[in-house]
């Protein structure tokens, strides 16, 4: 691997007020394919910048584009750790899969990501709720305008310290059910961690935030009848004491956040259900007062309480719009085991150095 260094780094941000996603840190990991030249080049680390990208680059005009999110820590001894990177990199495969795209070697891929992590260990924030957001993504780079799959790619990894997602950070969120657009359908692009899956969720999502809320729960692309995903995060509900949380069916992501809660609470004793579940059923368990919590789980979101889900018109308020017990618990269980306040029982902590 070839690396560059900044001539001079850039002035950290507070890490007090970060929000998400606004501050980069001073390098970045590059690893270009070309099926012309063998396939992947090595793998490089350069000061952050612009790409030069040609107007005719196939994934802006067709969206051969994919990406990932997952978090680093540091410890107040300076010990850094990631959380299940591994997994990150094989479902960042699958999704290529799904886009036609080149499949990269995850090892490969992971020595570089750590290599980098190394690098900017200095921006990774120990705050309360911080952490450094790892981004890596990969797009169709050449130049053409025909439809096929692209012979090129960019394969990217930036840093970027982080807050909470959400501006209001663990306050419970509000949700309204969306009943027209649709986010994914069977046989669609709902399970790959692609760009259009966003792209196409953001006009209902401006369209609910004038009207209030947070974020849109997308119903299932064929009946508008099943809960799915809110896009940002999985969604899993408390009802009459047991978890139960859309099935990964096709269309939703195989949340890594999500899988850690399922495995934590199941460990812990907790009834869970993975299968379909109508809204028609959370309206019912709401109406019966068995709605008890309702929570999200993202790299980004983390265990983001929800406070209130809109359904036609009508508010459904969750435990008085306050953070649940459960939610409550497993916030601080992923979170703990994250920054290593817990044992790592699961083998899901990746230790950096
Ligand atoms: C993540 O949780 O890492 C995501 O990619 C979600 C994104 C909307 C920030």
């Amino acid at each position: 691997m070839k690396i560059t260094l900044v001539k001079e780094r850039k002035q950290k941000p507070d890490f007090t007020k970060l929000g998400f996603g606004k501050y980069f840190t001073d390098h970045m990991l590059v690893w270009e394919y070309d099926e012309s030249k063998g396939g992947w080049q090595e793998m490089e680390i350069i000061p952050y910048d612009d790409f030069k990208i040609d107007p005719a680059c196939c994934s802006l005009h067709y969206g051969q584009g994919i990406f990932e999110g997952l978090k680093a820590y540091k410890d107040e001894k300076g010990n850094i750790t990631m959380f299940r990177p591994q997994a990150n990199f094989k479902r960042m495969n699958k999704s290529a899969e799904r886009l036609c795209m080149v499949n990269f070697d995850e090892e490969e891929a992971l020595k570089g990501l750590t290599e980098l992590v190394k690098l900017e260990a200095e921006w990774i924030p120990t705050e309360p709720g911080t952490a450094l957001y790892i981004r890596p993504f990969m797009f169709g780079s050449e130049a053409f305008l025909g439809v096929h799959p692209s012979k090129k790619y960019i394969f990217t990894i930036i840093l970027s310290p982080v807050g909470s997602y959400y501006a209001h950070g663990l306050e419970p969120t509000k949700l309204i059910v969306e009943d027209y657009f649709t986010r994914a359908s069977q046989g669609g692009t709902g399970e790959a961690k692609c760009m259009g899956n966003y792209a196409c969720s953001l006009l209902a999502g401006e369209e609910a935030k004038k009207k209030g809320f947070d974020q849109v729960l997308w119903l299932d692309g064929e009946e508008k009848k099943y809960v799915t995903e809110v896009g940002s995060m999985n969604m899993a509900f408390v009802i009459d004491g047991k978890v139960v949380t859309p099935e990964l069916d096709g269309s939703i992501l195989r949340g890594i956040t999500r899988d850690s809660a399922l495995t934590v609470l199941r460990d812990a004793g907790y009834p869970v259900e993975e299968r379909k579940i109508s809204i028609a059923e959370v309206v019912e368990a709401y109406k019966a007062g068995k709605l008890d919590e309702a929570f999200g789980t993202g790299t980004a979101a983390v265990i983001s309480p929800v406070g209130t889900i809109n359904f036609k018109g009508e508010d459904m308020v969750i435990n008085n719009g306050k953070m649940g017990k459960i939610t409550e618990w497993l916030y601080d269980r992923i979170t703990g085991i994250q920054k290593c306040r817990y044992e790592d029982k699961f083998g899901w902590v990746y230790p950096v150095k």
